[in-house]
């Protein structure tokens, strides 16, 4: 059994640089080589790193020294670099959103099924211990029945943010605005907590910044399966910029996480670590992105890139299923919809 991962990225952008800097801090973990099409920002990206460089993808593919490769290429180019990654072998981390369509976000799932290779979607803030908590007393049924579920994210992005690549803010290749792109996270821990979305209705409006095509503003509806219904509140309009909230409540307790720091726990019938878990109230592990993607902290990816070793190297499961990774872009792709519908999007499975 081999007893080191080597990672290759492709795309050396913005969020190349954390994923360089978390593998290097994973044990049995070593970035090896980086692909951009751009072959002079590959080359930097190498030289500093002491790694192999590739222009070319099929190249990449068939002559680095790569078990896995991490996705940090524009969000619609996931789909164009996941399926010939899968086809050839290898692992594979995939940034968040997975793709900008549900159909595209299937396909990944599908190559990686059919070549039996890891699909590891990026949603770093599961791995914070506010949302860790929660989660487990959902699972052990401390809230009781879910009632409500609200996601509050009045981010901040400035026009040089949308201006940095030609991408941002494109249907093609960012998907959406503030929906797809910054409040994903949210979106995807809202799903984490309260399981499959049955319908979703919403509005999205362009308010503060010039040249975009889609939204940076949006607000929504939806309800669960499970009955409990939520708010989503979106935002990359908001100055400075704001920690996300989410708020969990359930006929027995309510639970809220800004940022990923609890700063609610609050139940009819305490238990055992109720107190260690209040004392820390407000406290954060992971960096939060309200106002600058680079502000985000290493550990959300060291976490989960060290998950994904130890899920490669002894043959067992991520902590996060790659399928899981299609529904919140389902979600986001139904609020546009109903968005020109003027109808609630309902989830077809
Ligand atoms: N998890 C997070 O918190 C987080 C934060 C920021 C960005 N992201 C995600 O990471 C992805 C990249 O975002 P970014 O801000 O780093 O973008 P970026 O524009 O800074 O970098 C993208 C890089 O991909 C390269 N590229 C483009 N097409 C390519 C291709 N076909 N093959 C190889 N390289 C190609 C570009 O030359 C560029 O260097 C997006 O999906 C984004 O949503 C995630």
């Amino acid at each position: 059994m081999t007893r080191e991962v080597r990672y290759g990225i492709i795309g050396a952008g913005t969020i190349a640089g954390f994923h360089a800097e978390a593998i290097k801090s994973v044990e049995n973990a070593r970035l090896t080589a980086v692909c951009d099409s751009d072959g002079e920002r590959a080359a930097e990206f190498a030289r500093a790193r002491g790694i192999e460089c590739h222009a070319n993808l099929a190249d990449f593919l068939a002559r680095a020294p790569i078990d896995a490769v991490t996705i940090a290429t524009p969000t619609g180019l996931h789909a164009e670099v996941a399926i010939p990654a899968a086809r050839a072998g290898k692992h594979v981390l995939c940034e968040k959103p997975l793709d900008v369509t549900a159909e595209k976000a299937q396909a990944i799932i599908d190559a990686c099924g059919k070549a039996g290779v890891l699909l590891v979607p990026v949603f770093q803030n599961r791995f914070g211990h506010g949302a860790v908590r929660i989660k487990r007393a959902i699972e052990a049924g401390r809230f009781g029945r879910l009632l409500q579920i609200g996601g509050r994210i009045k981010w901040y992005r400035s026009q040089e943010y949308y201006d940095s690549g030609a991408w941002r803010g494109t249907w093609a290749l960012d998907g959406g605005g503030c929906l797809m792109n910054q409040s994903i996270h949210t979106v995807d821990l809202m799903l984490h907590f309260g399981g499959r979305p049955e319908q979703v209705f919403g509005y999205t409006a362009t308010r503060t910044h010039t040249g975009l095509e889609v939204e940076d503003n949006a607000c929504a509806v939806l309800r669960f399966r499970n009955g409990a219904i939520g708010v989503i509140e979106s935002s990359t309009s908001c100055a400075p910029g704001f920690p996300a909230r989410i708020e969990v409540s359930g006929e027995r307790g309510t639970a809220a996480l800004e940022g990923d720091a609890i700063v609610q726990w609050s139940f009819t019938d305490s238990e055992a670590g109720d107190e260690a878990i209040l004392a820390g109230i407000g406290q954060t592990t992971l960096g939060s992105g309200a106002s600058d993607p680079k502000a985000i902290g290493v550990e959300g990816h060291r976490l989960q890139i060290a998950d994904m070793t130890r899920a490669i190297l002894t043959g067992g499961k991520p902590a996060i299923d790659g399928a899981e990774a299609r529904i919140p872009v389902e979600l986001v792709c139904g609020i546009y919809e109903s968005m020109k519908t003027g109808k609630p999007y309902v989830f077809k499975e």
